[in-house]
């Protein structure tokens, strides 16, 4: 017999940053200071990703565009391949994503599709969820207590075939 299969995601709604730990704080400024760095002459959306490093360090990534616009990347992809590529040892214990347009206001921003799949992996790489901090509407702030929560029925290596 067929039956429903309930999913259940928590997502604190902070209603401003005021309610952020310290450590939560320097992360989300960090993804919003880096939308200074995102190069997106097309779309002129400025995207940031912040990733706090287990001994308090940050990396940033930003989108980065290209004239073949296929070519380009997300921010929040920018920062997982950049510190896997640079720190591989690196353990992640925080994320935060910002967004705003090339003159103007932060504002919302959820991760694309495919940012979400290669969130997901890298936190399962690691084996210890990341909680990821989201700009909500009405400058709200979306904390979700691990990356895979974006994402339920994700595609795993598990879903590949032994070899
Ligand atoms: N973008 C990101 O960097 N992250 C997202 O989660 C969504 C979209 C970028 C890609 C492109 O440079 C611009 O935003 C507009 O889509």
């Amino acid at each position: 017999m067929a039956h429903p299969l309930h999913l259940t995601i928590t997502v604190d709604v902070l209603a401003s940053e005021t309610e952020l730990t310290s450590a939560e704080a320097l992360v989300w400024q960090q993804a919003r200071a880096a939308t200074d760095h995102a190069y997106a002459p097309y779309s002129h959306f400025h995207v940031g990703a912040a990733l706090l490093l287990e001994d308090g360090s940050v990396f940033q990534g930003t989108n980065q565009e290209n004239a073949a616009y296929p070519s380009g990347l997300c921010a929040e992809r920018t920062a997982l391949f950049g510190l896997a590529a640079s720190k591989p040892q690196s353990r992640i214990v925080g994320m935060a994503v910002a967004a705003r347009p090339a003159r103007g206001d932060f504002g919302p921003a959820m991760p694309c599709g495919a940012c979400r799949q290669v969130m997901t992996e890298y936190e399962n790489r690691q084996g210890q969820p990341i909680p990821l901090l989201l700009p909500g509407p009405n400058a709200t702030i979306y904390r979700f207590r691990s990356l895979g929560d974006l994402l339920p029925f994700q595609f795993s290596a598990d879903d590949l075939p032994a070899r």
